[in-house]
């Protein structure tokens, strides 16, 4: 279980996130909503460890690590997909997911890649193909494989569905809905809320650094739409 209590956090002297308090259970998939700006790539980071809070506490699995290394924390098991995917383009589809597994003590085993493959079949396929030349879709379930690799209890996911067509948007979102299933806590950032209709349990909205709303995933629309016409 991760939970933040009135957390604040930002850039050198910049103030990005406000008074943050969020949960998250093992198998709960979360979605994280919000306009442009609103800090929801900060709030990731900040879970992650590589933002720095400036107030407030970081529990994880009945342990505080508001002031613990980004390093620190992979190794208890919270990963990030980074916003914009950052996958290495000219790497191979399974360099690209041998490197999520840096930081994890101990070799990489088949049985981490395997289950990266059982999840995501295409990845599978593609193994040997140079990154680059995959479709963005599949560009995505590389950049959630990889993140994967480190056998997290926590996945971070930025921009699920950005810049990517229907079709491939629901195979995903069924995927971070499998994620859950099997016992993961998953935090999902995305634009829209219908996006994430079909995987996530319930929705916080962040909205200039202040969370505005934590609830059904139907509430959310109203808050959100409020804060993107404000
Ligand atoms: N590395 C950084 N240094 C300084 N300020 C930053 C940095 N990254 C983000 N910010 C600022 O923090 C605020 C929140 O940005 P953030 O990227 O967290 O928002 P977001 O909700 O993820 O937006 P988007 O939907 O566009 O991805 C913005 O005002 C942004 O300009
Ligand atoms: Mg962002």
């Amino acid at each position: 279980m991760l939970e933040l209590v009135n957390l604040s956090a930002g850039y050198g002297r910049l103030p990005v996130l406000f008074d943050i308090s969020l949960q998250v259970g093992p198998g709960e998939v979360v979605a994280l909503l919000g306009p442009n700006g609103a800090g929801k790539s900060t709030l990731l980071k900040t879970i992650l460890g590589v933002v720095r809070p400036r107030a407030g506490e970081l529990e994880w699995e009945g342990e505080r690590i508001t002031n613990a290394k980004a390093a620190d924390r992979v190794a208890l098991g919270i990963t990030l997909c980074p916003e914009g995917r950052r996958i290495f383009k000219n790497l191979s589809v399974k360099e690209n997911l041998l490197a999520g597994a840096f930081g994890r003590k101990g070799s990489v085993t088949d049985a981490q890649l395997e289950v990266c493959f059982e999840i995501f079949p295409r990845l599978l396929e593609r193994c040997s193909q140079r990154a680059g030349s995959l479709s963005g879709g599949e560009q995505q379930m590389l950049a959630i494989g990889r993140s994967l690799m480190a056998q997290p209890r926590l996945v971070l996911i930025d921009e699920l569905s950005m810049g990517l067509a229907p079709l491939i948007v629901f195979e995903l979102v069924r995927k971070v809905r499998e994620l859950g299933d099997a016992g993961l806590a998953v935090i999902v950032v995305d634009q829209f809320v219908k996006t994430l209709e079909d995987c996530a349990d319930r929705a916080y909205v962040l909205d200039k650094g202040r969370m505005e709303y934590a609830g059904a995933l139907k509430g959310a629309t109203e808050v959100l739409e409020q804060a993107i016409g404000a």
